[in-house]
């Protein structure tokens, strides 16, 4: 058994697993008539975040999130909107708005007209109709954020890999990285749901920022930079298997209950132990899986072990640069968290520790 059969068992953990019809970070191809009615031309499509009051908005949206708030007569329901933009949250459905929300589910997509309102200075879309749509009648990429072209961190990743110079640590990473299929998804695959580099290619994109920031680490540190290189690739496949991407991010249910660390240490176990001939020792097999299962860094992080070795520590710290630095350059970029006008965010960014961000700038006289 090797790769396939790699498949063939993930399967069951993705049951619904959110496949986009087609691979949504390559570019639009033209109207499908079968959902021509449907289906929009992704220059049309709003850009949620900035939207100003008086805007009015008739679009597919995805919900992404539908909250029921207070009790009896301030009972009330809150969706909130998503497309590849980012995401809007509507204006409240009070009582008698409720035939309007009656039934919604997160992840349906609807056709949505309403317009954009002003309440304590944050904005909000003041639905006045909405209709679901067939789920398969918007494109993914119109309702996702994307990468905006996978081939550059592609061409760079597989240039490092094939500059690896030991043959039995190629040849263990050749088991994933030249598969079709997992090249497919991982190409897709965002980095997290709500967090950094959440995003349809997010993965690749963090994946590729880690390996950078590494290869200088391991240089200036003595490292070996083929194992940590081989680490960085490894590191997070398996949110392969702890996320579904079709109209929203959402944690699968293997995701939910064993965590991508885990489940990438298996999927690692499986194709490996399942070749009819191992690529690699018993020993350098160990050194692989403790940097997957060991790159939280801590264990209220997620982390079963602890960093053991250099490359395992270089690992680690390359990969919450990339994390905390993304997540820092979107929420600074973000107008959601900020009022017009100022530069200290009005809200706490839960990625960053709750910090709030700091948005002036200078150019210094330059
Ligand atoms: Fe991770
Ligand atoms: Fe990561």
């Amino acid at each position: 058994m090797g790769i396939k059969h790699l498949f063939k068992l993930s399967s069951r953990h993705r049951r619904g697993y959110g496949w986009p019809p087609v691979t949504p970070v390559q570019p639009a191809p033209g109207p499908d008539p079968s959902v021509g009615r449907y289906l929009c031309d992704m220059a049309a499509a709003p850009s949620l975040p900035e939207l100003a009051p008086g805007d009015r908005v008739q679009s597919p949206l995805v919900i992404l999130e539908v909250a029921s708030r207070g009790s009896g007569e301030t009972a009330h329901t809150i969706l909130s909107f998503g497309n590849a933009s980012g995401r809007l949250d509507s204006a409240p459905f009070w009582p008698g708005d409720q035939h309007l929300v009656a039934g919604l589910r997160k992840g349906q997509v609807a056709q949505v007209i309403g317009e954009v309102q002003l309440y304590r200075d944050r904005r909000q879309l003041k639905v006045t109709s909405l209709r679901i749509l067939p789920r398969n009648a918007v494109d993914s990429r119109q309702l996702l954020p994307a990468i905006h072209d996978p081939a550059p961190f592609w061409e760079v990743l597989d240039r490092w890999r094939g500059e690896i110079r030991g043959p039995r640590l190629r040849a263990v990473l050749a088991l994933l990285f030249d598969d079709p299929e997992f090249r497919e998804r991982f190409g897709q695959c965002p980095a997290s749901i709500s967090g950094h580099h959440a995003l349809l290619g997010g993965l690749l994109k963090h994946t590729t920022e880690v390996a950078t920031i590494a290869r200088a680490v391991s240089r200036a540190s003595g490292a070996d930079g083929d194992l940590v290189l081989a680490g960085v690739l490894l590191h997070d496949i398996g949110k392969l298997e702890s996320y579904r991407w079709d109209t929203h991010f959402e944690m699968t249910d293997a995701g939910a209950l064993l965590g991508h660390v885990v489940l990438g240490a298996q999927m690692l176990d499986r194709v490996v132990q399942d070749t009819a001939s191992p690529p690699c020792s018993d020993e350098e097999f160990l050194l692989l899986q403790h940097l997957i299962l060991s790159h939280h860094g801590r264990h209220e992080y997620g982390a079963p072990v602890l960093p053991m070795t250099l490359e395992a520590e270089v690992l680690h710290f390359a990969d919450n640069a990339s994390a905390k630095s993304a997540a820092m350059a979107d929420a600074v970029a973000s107008p959601e968290n900020f009022n017009d006008g100022e530069s200290i965010s009005t809200r706490r960014i839960w990625s960053l520790e709750n910090r709030k961000v700091y948005r002036g700038r200078s150019d210094w006289g330059g």
